[in-house]
């Protein structure tokens, strides 16, 4: 369920909280950006490419003058989430925080790309129930595990086969794939290939304005 000020302040009694809608709109500032903020949020292996093309999609969007910001699992764990482990109630934790964070840019008018391989269902459900419809899109970077593991950028594969690296998403942790990601991406393409049907796909959900900004 989408998540509203009267919402936590139903929730939140106990807390005292009070949700105090700010003079300037999230639709005042996305309007002022020219544009509809979204949060598109990528998921999928370790080593399926989430990140090159998060970045490439960051760098095309901004170029056509969109106002973007990327948020990746690898950089957050660095930092705002660097207390949390790889469990299933540290990846839960780290999903459910940074989709704060993107929500908070949602607000702000960015368009927000999250790059967090976001294992599981629920959590990614609990992700989606932070925004309002239409403002989350869930990218599926499919690629095979096996490509993934052959591709072992970061040499961590090999780690998690030898028993160094546990709970090892693919190895020995699971991935659940989406079942209805507004989109999906063959992850053995080419990332150009892949930035332009991102592009046409967000057109056609009427998210972005066509041909191409
Ligand atoms: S998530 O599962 O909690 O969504 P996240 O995207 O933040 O993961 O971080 C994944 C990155 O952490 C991987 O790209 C990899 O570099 C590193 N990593 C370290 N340990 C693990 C592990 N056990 N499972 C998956 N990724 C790991």
């Amino acid at each position: 369920m989408p998540r509203s000020g009267a919402d936590v302040l139903r929730g939140d009694k106990k807390l005292n909280l009070l949700w105090q809608d700010t003079a300037v709109s999230k639709d005042d500032r996305s309007q002022a950006k020219g544009q509809k903020a979204v949060c598109l949020w990528f998921t999928g292996l370790s080593g399926a490419g989430k990140t090159t093309i998060a970045n490439l999609l960051d760098q095309t969007l901004h170029a056509s003058g969109q106002h973007t910001f990327v948020l990746d699992g690898d950089r957050c764990r660095t930092g705002l989430c660097n207390d949390l482990n790889f469990s299933d109630a540290g990846r839960a934790e780290n999903v459910r925080r940074i989709a704060e964070v993107a929500k908070l840019m949602v607000d702000a008018g960015l368009i927000v790309i999250v790059s967090l391989i976001s294992p599981l269902i629920a959590h990614r459900e609990i992700a989606r129930n932070i925004f309002e419809d239409g403002e989350f899109l869930e990218v599926f970077v499919n690629t095979p595990l096996a490509v993934c593991e052959k591709r072992d950028a970061k040499g961590l594969y090999k780690k998690a086969r030898q028993g160094i690296i546990p709970e090892f998403t693919g190895v020995s942790s699971p991935y659940e794939p989406p079942v209805d990601a507004e989109i999906e991406l063959d992850g053995r393409a080419h990332p150009d290939q892949l930035i332009t049907a991102i592009r046409l796909k967000l057109e056609e959900l009427g998210t972005m304005e066509g041909p191409f900004g």
